[in-house]
């Protein structure tokens, strides 16, 4: 079945493959290719073996670019930092399933704040988790890779996965955002599974030009 034959896929490049000694000159460059997303992957070092940025850089990104933050926070305890994050600029902030025993609450916690709300699956998360909370989130973040690094391969189970989670949310406006190893080939195939978003870090940043890159993967999901 084809979910998305008037659906413009959006594109969210994610920051962990830019220069982070030039993040605002590499931001400057994927805007050239009109990207819808801004993707930011916080890393704790416990939930991932792997450290990155807090929110006085998300604050930092916000001064430098008008396109919406998508924080993806790959953290354990993240009703912690919530708040911190809503209030450094991010529009969308997401949660992983795994990380919180309370993801009822915490979901309101982030629309309170005034962000849309995220919940992540890690590859091996069936999507059944979501069945109670589909009327609290905004975007499924379907993990293609086991998070903590760029660069990784995309896992095929999650071609299956996101088809599940288009159905299981059915008529309510909520995105299907794919994330890790995503190239080129797997656009459209994900497309076609219902994927709304598809989260791109080392296929965007790693390209010589980074905003033609943006519109080709645009490209390859339409088609
Ligand atoms: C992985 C991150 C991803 C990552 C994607 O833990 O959540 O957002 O940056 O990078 P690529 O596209 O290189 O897999
Ligand atoms: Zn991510």
């Amino acid at each position: 079945m084809r979910y998305n034959e008037r659906v413009v896929i959006k594109i969210a490049p994610s920051i962990l493959s830019a220069n982070f000694a030039a993040l605002g000159d590499d931001i400057a460059r994927v805007e050239a290719g009109a990207p819808d997303l801004l993707h930011v992957d916080v890393m704790d070092g416990r939930f991932v073996p792997n450290l990155t940025i807090g929110p006085v850089v998300v604050e930092a990104i916000r001064k430098r670019t008008q396109l919406p933050l998508d924080v993806h926070l790959m953290i354990v305890e993240p009703g912690r930092y919530v708040t911190d994050f809503v209030s450094a600029g991010a529009s969308v902030v997401t949660v992983h399933a795994e990380a919180c025993p309370h993801l009822q609450r915490i979901l309101g916690q982030v629309r309170e704040a005034g962000a849309k709300a995220g919940v992540a699956l890690n590859p091996s998360t069936p999507p059944d988790v979501l069945e109670y909370v589909l009327d609290d989130l905004d975007l499924v973040l379907v993990m293609s890779v086991n998070p903590g690094f760029g660069g990784q391969k995309l896992i095929p189970s999650a071609y299956a996965k996101v088809g599940r989670v288009r159905e299981m949310i059915g008529d309510r406006r909520i995105e299907v955002s794919v994330d890790g190893g995503i190239n080129l080939d797997h656009a459209a195939p994900l497309a076609r599974q219902g994927a709304t978003v598809l989260v791109a870090g080392s296929a965007i940043f790693g390209a010589p030009d980074p905003a033609a890159a943006v519109r080709e993967l645009r490209r390859a999901a339409d088609g």
